[in-house]
């Protein structure tokens, strides 16, 4: 018997069934259909709510080892990214598998520069958006109204069109975010400056005044640019899939995108670090950290930014965040919420608690103490989670569009509901058994 296979006998039927083992430890669940208990039975499947054991595809991109601590961008370790490349190279990476060199990333900072600017139509969409439009709203609506402007986009197959809607996407994401920023603000919005660095000139869009060009602080655009490095790929997490998913209806980018942000705006997802600004705020002091650990402990409130579906270990890009905190510090003044996240990391590694349960800090236990000091509103976190993640939801898309093994993402379900009953017409149907809503709610 071949050691790479996995046998199941059904003790149903007794019939055994010898199922192959890819990659190490893959089964194809569609191997389990054949599992039956007569020619008629639809046959076995799997049930895993939130896929949190199910692959959806295989990839090149990404790799992920929780256990280890461990992120790399196509073999390529986060910290050594971070330590050296830029996130328009490292975007360059994502999507096309290999770093480039000078005459290739020249072209590619090029090609996306050239496409920085939006259709002035769209800001007049933007100016539709009330005074008090969240950001991201903004940010997701503009992205779904692209793929009115770009029609050509439609050509999924055509390699050259993924190429330019790519380019466009990547180049645009900082402007419309910058809009959506200046829109809320009641500001004028700022052309797109090609002279300027890619963060560089998100900076410019989003902070200049009536200075006749905007020098953005070194210190703080390359800290951007890290951070934007850092949240450029996550394999398949929630908006990644969102996009994977809805783009395998062959919709186009634009629209699979949108999803892609809309999916990026929960709390669960692109929020986190809201939620650990604000509950930091809510600490207020170094004091109550103790009183605060004791309350999670026993259940009464989450440690925001801690814990992760996948980390079970120290999260790679908290431990690059921490650092890159000191530095944006230098120039903008500490934001004294830091000192409550050290102090709660500190109590927190040496208690039981977490340790037992491996709850280590997230990316975002300190990216939002980063963002409050450079100048950012808790509304704009979101948004500065989706410009660089848009690199990797294309990297990702490219991959399923060519991957011959994808088709329209479609689950099984396992029904549960009624069997078959027949209609009544209404002036016979009595009220509802199981229906508690009172009747003006139904309406
Ligand atoms: N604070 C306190 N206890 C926690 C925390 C936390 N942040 N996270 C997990 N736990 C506890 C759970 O209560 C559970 O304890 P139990 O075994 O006694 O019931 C145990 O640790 C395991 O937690 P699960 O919820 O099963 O872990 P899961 O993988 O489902 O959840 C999640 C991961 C959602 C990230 C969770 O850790 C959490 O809610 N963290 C806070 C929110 C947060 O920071 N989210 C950002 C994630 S990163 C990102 O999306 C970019």
């Amino acid at each position: 018997m071949a050691s790479n296979t996995l046998t199941i006998i059904d003790n149903r039927t007794g019939k055994r069934y010898e199922i192959p083992i890819e990659e190490g430890n893959v089964i194809r669940a569609s191997l389990l259909r054949q599992i039956k208990t007569s020619e008629d039975d639809f046959g076995l499947m799997s049930y895993d709510p939130a896929f949190t054991n199910t692959a959806s595809c295989k990839s090149k991109i990404t790799y992920i080892d929780g256990e280890k601590g461990i992120l790399r961008y196509r073999g390529y370790p986060i910290e050594e990214l971070a330590e050296n490349s830029n996130y328009l190279e490292t975007a360059y990476l994502l999507i096309k598998g290999e770093l480039p060199d000078i005459e290739r990333y020249k072209a590619w900072e090029h090609n996306i520069k050239t496409h920085t600017m939006v259709h002035e139509n769209i800001k007049r969409l933007m100016d539709g958006f009330r005074y008090d439009a969240h950001p991201m709203g903004m940010l997701l609506g503009t992205i779904g109204a692209l793929s009115t402007f770009y029609p050509d986009a439609a050509n999924i197959f055509d390699p050259e069109s993924r190429r330019l809607q790519t380019r466009r996407l990547i180049g645009k994401l900082p402007t419309l975010a910058a809009y959506a920023y200046r829109h809320m603000r009641g500001l004028p919005y700022v052309y797109p400056d090609n002279d300027l660095s890619y963060t560089g000139n998100f900076l410019s869009m989003l902070f200049k005044m009536t200075e006749v060009k905007y020098k953005p602080n070194p210190v703080l655009e390359r800290a951007l640019d890290v951070l934007f490095i850092l949240h450029a790929d996550h394999e398949q997490n929630c908006s990644t899939n969102a996009m994977r998913s809805v783009g395998s209806s062959h919709v186009d980018p634009y629209s699979a995108t949108a999803a892609a942000v809309a999916a990026l705006y929960g709390p669960l997802h692109g929020g986190a670090n809201e939620a650990v600004v604000r509950m930091l705020m809510e600490i207020g002091s170094i004091k109550r950290v103790p009183e605060i650990i004791k309350q999670v402990k026993a259940g009464e409130r989450l440690l925001y930014g801690f814990g992760h579906r996948v980390y079970k270990n120290y999260d790679p890009r908290a431990k690059i965040v921490r650092r890159l905190a000191n530095e944006v510090f230098e120039v903008t003044g500490k934001n004294p919420l830091i000192d409550i996240a050290l102090e709660l990391e500190r109590i927190a590694l040496q208690d039981d608690y977490f340790v037992s349960r491996k709850l280590y800090p997230n990316v975002d236990f300190y990216s939002g103490i980063i963002y409050q000091a450079m100048g950012f509103p808790m509304v704009m976190f979101p948004v500065l989670f989706a410009i660089p993640r848009v690199s990797g939801w294309l990297a990702q898309w490219n991959e399923m569009v060519q991957d011959p093994e994808q088709k329209i993402a479609r689950p099984r379900q396992v029904y549960i509901g009624e069997g078959l009953r027949h209609y009544v017409p209404i002036e016979r149907r009595p009220a509802p058994a199981h229906l508690e809503e009172p009747v003006s709610e139904a309406i």
